[in-house]
């Protein structure tokens, strides 16, 4: 190929991955591949100024920029880090670092490098004022409600701490990976799509517009750089050390050293032990530590002189590829797997990877036979990055084609507009349907029968015991005891546990009754807002929408369930055996109209509940809680520290400031 051809090509490979990593949150390929393709156009591209192309991916820093935010222009830029990948790169840096400071001795502070999102968070009279996305570097996304729900970033700082008036401070917003692995277990129950790792993740939550979900997120950040006119030393280190005793978070790996084999120590030590720490790291930054030495070595356009990364290599290997099986899930959906040669990878030993979609094994040209890449980075699920071309030879068995049928029960398989998977239809019959939908039931959010699990089903629905979740309450003693050696008092457990089941409260029913993408979070909003589940079946579009936190697709999906006979008939079923169908007295009274058309501003940091909590009392209490102070508000719910413009309003306006304790006496007392 020559050079003109191959720049057009990494031109256009570039545009789709940089699409799918910022835009679609699902990069395809690894940040090593990408940064190696962008080198090569980079090389290419000064070898060939003709071919200059100003929309060239190269002529573009990525961009998180989302326009619903607002924006703010960064008081000092914020410049990304070269990246280097070997020892013998991190030797070349540090020598030019030598020779720029003329052969003074220096000190190299190395640290991890977060892989999340970076933030600069701007402090003024020891309060955080705002908090910005790195967007372009130039400009970013305004994300203070959402960044004031991470704990660990303090809102006021001590008194007598001696902080700067006014400074920045930067660092990386992090899912961690015990909060990532919650979230996609709850995001595989509902069947919504799984974050492929903890920074899409983190990415996906800072910049939901919803500060509630952020708020349930958790999210953590390490601050890493502290930036300012008067800050307090002439070291990095020293700096940071200082704002950890303002209360941010620093990384306790940070280390100074004095020599490139510290620094190759410290690289050998972090890239085994990393995997021992809470949250994702990428890599090792090293920085020059002294600010005196950063400011004589100085920037180029794009990074700073004083500091570089270096990259871990994401865990990958080849292996055969020997057949494609697929999968059904409760919603029908298909998961192609890969099965292929055992390999070890991250320590363990790895047979099966996910294919995704009919798209991504077409993209591939996927062959039986082929050598496979699979990497196992921040990912849970490995995935098969690449397939080896030139490894092919004549052992290469066919082509992999997309299923035309179910591999469970033989219907013909379709694909709805504008989704990736295909689905079988035949949800009234489809044994792994059933099953699943059986198995969601039973699980521990929903119904919580934990007497049963998915081989006693399995087996109940292989006699013809069970085929939807109400035959449970049908099962008979006889039909269970001393079945496969089972005793009576398991029996007994077992029934006992269906019985139970019946007190469980109707939003959890809700959830049980795996409505496609009804999670937790929506089944409770739908419950306590309709009651019943017979206002839920006769709400129209519409009613549904008006839910706070239930959009279109939610909504659509609740009307088409109800729709279906089969599942009116399911609902009646289950009612008749005592299953909880609307709220219960008891989770009724505790809503009042105490409030009743009372609008409600809440504003300011408050001591004694969290804003949410907050919110929800309003709410409970029949008020309604808006955003901003006008006319029509009835008071505002005032903490510590309220913004000074909104206190301004309030004033002009007359509406009445009403402190934490009063409000509590207000809804929890009858006057
Ligand atoms: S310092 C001018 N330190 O890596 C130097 N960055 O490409 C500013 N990162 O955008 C960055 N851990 O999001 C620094 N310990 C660390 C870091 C770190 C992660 C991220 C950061 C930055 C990117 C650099």
């Amino acid at each position: 190929m020559d050079d003109a051809s191959r720049i057009s090509q990494l031109r256009a490979e570039l545009h789709k991955y940089n699409y799918q990593y910022y835009v679609l949150n699902r990069p395809e390929i690894s940040d090593l591949e990408f940064d190696q393709r962008m080198r090569e156009l980079q090389d290419l591209e000064q070898a060939h100024p003709e071919l200059y192309d100003p929309n060239s991916p190269t002529q573009r820093v990525g961009s998180d920029l989302n326009h619903e935010f607002r924006q703010v222009v960064h008081k000092r830029p914020m410049l990304s880090l070269a990246n280097t990948y070997n020892k013998g790169e991190v030797r070349e840096w540090y020598e030019r670092v030598s020779e720029g400071l003329s052969g003074q001795p220096f000190q190299v502070c190395c640290e991890m490098k977060f892989d999340g999102l970076s933030i600069s968070l701007h402090y003024r009279g020891g309060q955080l004022q705002y908090a910005v996305t790195r967007g372009d570097g130039v400009q970013g996304d305004d994300v203070t409600d959402n960044i004031k729900t991470i704990r660990t970033i303090p809102l006021i700082l001590p008194e007598g701490m001696d902080w700067p008036e006014e400074f920045e401070i930067r660092g990386e917003v992090l899912m961690p990976w015990e909060s990532f692995e919650a979230l996609n277990r709850e995001r595989e129950a509902a069947e919504e799509p799984l974050f492929a790792n903890p920074r899409n993740a983190a990415s996906g939550t800072l910049k939901s517009k919803n500060s509630a979900v952020v708020a349930q997120r958790r999210l953590d950040a390490y601050l890493y750089y502290l930036l300012g006119e008067e800050i307090p030393g002439e070291s990095h280190y020293a700096n940071l050390q200082r704002a950890k005793e303002w209360g941010f978070k620093i990384a306790p790996q940070m280390r100074l050293v004095t020599s490139l084999q510290e620094i190759y120590d410290y690289i050998d030590y972090w890239d085994v032990e990393r995997r021992t720490l809470p949250v994702a790291t990428d890599g090792i930054v090293l920085k020059v530590n002294s600010l005196a030495q950063q400011r004589s070595l100085g920037m180029t356009a794009k990074s700073p002189r004083w500091a570089i990364a270096y990259k871990f290599l994401a865990e990958k290997q080849t292996t055969i590829l020997r057949e494609v099986t697929y999968q059904v899930g409760r919603t029908g959906a298909i998961t192609p797997v890969a099965n292929m040669d055992p390999v070890q990878l991250s320590g363990t030993v790895v047979r099966r990877a996910t294919l995704n979609n009919e798209d991504f094994i077409r993209n591939l040209d996927l062959h039986i036979g082929d050598h496979v890449f699979v990497e196992k980075g921040g990912e849970i699920i490995p995935k098969i990055v690449d397939v080896d071309l030139d490894a092919r030879d004549e052992n290469l068995g066919p082509r992999v084609e997309f299923i035309t049928h179910c591999p469970e029960c033989g219907t013909p398989l379709v694909r709805y507009e504008g989704e990736a998977a295909h689905y079988c239809p035949n949800d009234a019959a489809c044994p792994p349907q059933l099953k699943g939908r059986i198995e969601h039931f039973i699980s521990r959010k929903a119904m919580n029968i934990d007497s049963l699990g998915p081989e006693t089903i399995a087996e109940y629905f292989s006699r013809g015991i069970v085929r939807d979740p109400a035959d449970l309450y049908e099962i008979r003693r006889e039909q269970i005891s001393g079945a496969r050696g089972q005793k009576d008092k398991s029996a007994s457990k077992i029934l006992m546990g269906i019985q139970n089941s019946t007190k469980v409260p109707f939003e959890r029913v809700l959830y049980a009754l795996g409505i496609r993408f009804v999670g937790e979070i929506a089944a409770k909003a739908l419950a306590r807002n309709f009651k019943s589940i017979d206002a839920l079946a006769s709400a129209s579009l519409d009613d549904l929408l008006q839910v706070n936190g239930i959009g279109a697709v939610i909504a659509q999906s609740v009307r088409t369930w109800f729709q279906n006979p089969q599942n009116q008939w399911l609902v009646e079923r289950l009612r008749s055996y005592g299953v909880q169908m609307e709220l219960t007295e008891e989770e009724l009274s505790e809503h009042t109209d105490r409030l009743l058309g009372k609008s409600i501003v809440i504003s300011g940091v408050f001591a004694l509940h969290s804003r949410d909590e907050y919110k929800a009392l309003i709410e409970k209490h029949g008020g309604k809680n808006v955003g901003s102070i006008s006319t029509m508000t009835s008071f505002v719910l005032a903490g510590e520290n309220m913004g000074p413009s909104k206190m301004e309003k309030a004033q002009k306006l007359g509406i009445r400031l009403v402190g934490e304790e009063e409000f509590l006496k207000m809804v929890e007392h009858d006057n």
